[in-house]
């Protein structure tokens, strides 16, 4: 018997009988309606295309401001900024803990100077940026709110989004700085700053990708998603906002897997369930409250080292299932990612793929083509049940934050990845190039290298910056945040003023690891 990812069986056959009793106009309504399982919008890609988003970013802001213009030369429709690990902990480049690290994974950040270069040349009026930064998540955002209006766009015109998800850091992923209760605090602040100043902005994208990256099942990716989101939502409720006041500009953030029917039932799934969640349990009305939208990427943790061509097809075949299961805004990995940072060349290939199911298939041309299959509807319905049943479970025992400080999602993952090695290691799961039709001996494949003089030149730069700015107006402005953290006010206001005055991310993030401390994760044993 064949199994989903998800570990429910999946039949050789299906047919009527599987979908007895089903009813089309509640399972799934028009599409753009009710429940939304078919897609949040009635026209949906025969309408507007998804958005090609290559989430890039290394080095400098110099060199990851150039594959930027690159990446839209080349037709990429939307900015997606990946940050090296010291921006992501809230650390300056010349930080101890930042050696070796800046510029790696991502660009690195430590003022506005850097963001400033960053989008050199770049309409922020025009194009939508997402930015990949959970703890210091305000800090970016501001940061960019800065750039932009000191380029005359007013934050009324920015578009874009900030990850801002630190539940899941705390469960996979692990770039947190704060214990929850501040982490959430800030993340409540950001949401009512993007309300009232930057109301195009989605300020937050609740995201599965990394909990699937550690090995969660697509039944475990949506259920622990949607409870993070149900946390963030009642987190909201609690801040005073109304569900509709914030509800249209929550987005979420998944991954394709390869097992393509499952996750196109998973992501109909996901919309239907979301759907029923804002409306039955908070009450929300705007029907953008209503629309699960989301990202995806395709999944980076099955693309392989051997034979790196081979991912070419993985990552087309993950792009449709992401296309068929009715995204807003997509990712494609890069063959050569398993070795190490995308070249161009590779970079390029990655958005050619999107061109090619965007332009040359006929997918986009009808909406939810699955609609009425009797395999993906019983698959939607059997994840939709499982994943249902899973968030029951986070619900019992406190809603998502209290599992987490209790290790139950980490341990359900891990329990999922330890079966997914298993299988790889005994050849049951196959991985084609690894573990079956592998190569003697495999072809040398020469990939990108970070200037290794990134981290000098960042650290330089540093000195220069803190030497030139006033000292003391930046030591004013970061007493007036570690005042508003200490107590109740709005942090984002003085967190603004200090960035606005040359404070760095390092500086901002200290003052605040000093009045809020620092998250220590349960130990799994207890
Ligand atoms: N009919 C009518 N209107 C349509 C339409 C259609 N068919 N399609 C789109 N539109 C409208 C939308 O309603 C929207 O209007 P609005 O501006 O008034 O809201 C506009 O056109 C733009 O459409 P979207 O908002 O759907 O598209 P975007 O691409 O701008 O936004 C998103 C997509 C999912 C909502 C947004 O949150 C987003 O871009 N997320 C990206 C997140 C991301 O890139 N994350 C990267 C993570 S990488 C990472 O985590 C680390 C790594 O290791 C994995």
């Amino acid at each position: 018997m064949s199994r989903t990812e998800s570990g429910i069986p999946i039949e050789p056959v299906y047919g009527p009988g599987d979908l007895t009793g089903w009813d089309p106009a509640v399972a799934l309504g028009e599409p753009g309606g009710f429940p939304y399982t078919r897609g949040i919008h009635p026209g949906m890609y025969t309408s507007r295309p998804w958005t090609v988003r290559q989430y890039a970013g290394f080095g400098s802001a110099a060199e990851s401001n150039a594959r930027y213009r690159q990446l839209i030369a080349a037709g990429g429709t939307g900015l997606s900024v990946a940050f090296d690990l010291p921006t992501q902990m809230g650390h300056d480049s010349d930080a101890p803990l930042a050696r070796g690290e800046v510029g790696r994974v991502g660009v690195a950040v430590d003022s506005i100077e850097d963001v400033r270069a960053l989008f050199d040349g770049i309409p922020l009026d025009r194009v939508s940026t997402s930015m990949t930064i959970n703890a210091p998540a305000a800090v970016l955002l501001l940061l960019y709110q800065l750039v932009a209006e000191e380029r005359g766009v007013p934050g009324a015109l920015l578009t874009g989004t900030v990850q801002n998800d630190v539940l899941k850091e705390y469960i996979a992923r692990g770039t947190y700085i704060f214990p929850p209760a501040p982490s959430l605090r800030l993340t409540a602040e950001t949401l009512r700053h993007c309300r009232s100043e930057l109301p195009r902005f989605n300020a937050i994208s609740v995201s599965g990708y990394h909990m699937a990256e550690a090995g969660a099942s697509p039944v475990q990716e949506v259920a622990f998603t949607l409870a993070n989101a149900v946390a963030y939502v009642r987190t909201a409720l609690a801040a005073g906002l109304d569900a509709d006041a914030f509800g249209p500009r929550l987005s979420f953030f998944f991954v394709a897997r390869t097992t393509l029917l499952e996750e196109v039932a998973k992501f109909r799934a996901a919309r239907r369930i979301w759907a029923r969640t804002m409306r039955e349990e908070f009450g929300a009305r705007d029907p953008r409250s209503l629309m699960l939208r989301f990202h995806t990427q395709t999944a980076g943790v099955q693309l392989t080292a051997q034979q790196p061509e081979l991912n070419l097809v993985r990552v087309t075949v993950q792009a449709l299932a992401a296309v068929l299961g009715g995204t807003q805004s997509l990712h494609t990995n890069s063959f050569d990612e398993a070795i190490a940072l995308p070249t161009e060349k590779a970079a390029r290939l990655a958005l050619r793929t999107q061109q090619v199911l965007a332009h040359e298939t006929d997918v986009p041309h009808t909406v939810d083509p699955f609609a009425g299959s009797y395999a993906v509807e019983r698959m939607t319905d059997d994840l939709e049940a499982a994943a249902l049943e899973l968030m029951r479970r986070v619900e019992d025992r406190g809603g998502a934050v209290a599992a987490i400080e209790a290790g139950f999602q980490k341990a359900e993952i891990e329990r999922n990845a330890y079966r997914i090695a298993r299988e790889t290691d005994s050849g049951e799961r196959v991985v084609v190039g690894v573990n079956r039709f592998a190569l003697e001996r495999e072809e040398p494949y020469a990939p990108l290298r970070v200037d290794p003089e990134t981290e000098a030149r960042q650290r330089a730069a540093l000195v220069r910056r803190r030497a030139e700015r006033d000292g003391a107006a930046v030591a004013a402005a970061l007493g007036g945040l570690r005042r508003a953290a200490a107590g109740t006010a709005d942090v984002l206001p003085p967190m603004k003023e200090a960035l606005r005055a040359r404070a760095t991310v390092g500086e901002v993030c200290g003052v605040l690891r000093e009045v809020w401390g620092t998250y220590r994760p349960v130990d799994a044993d207890g």
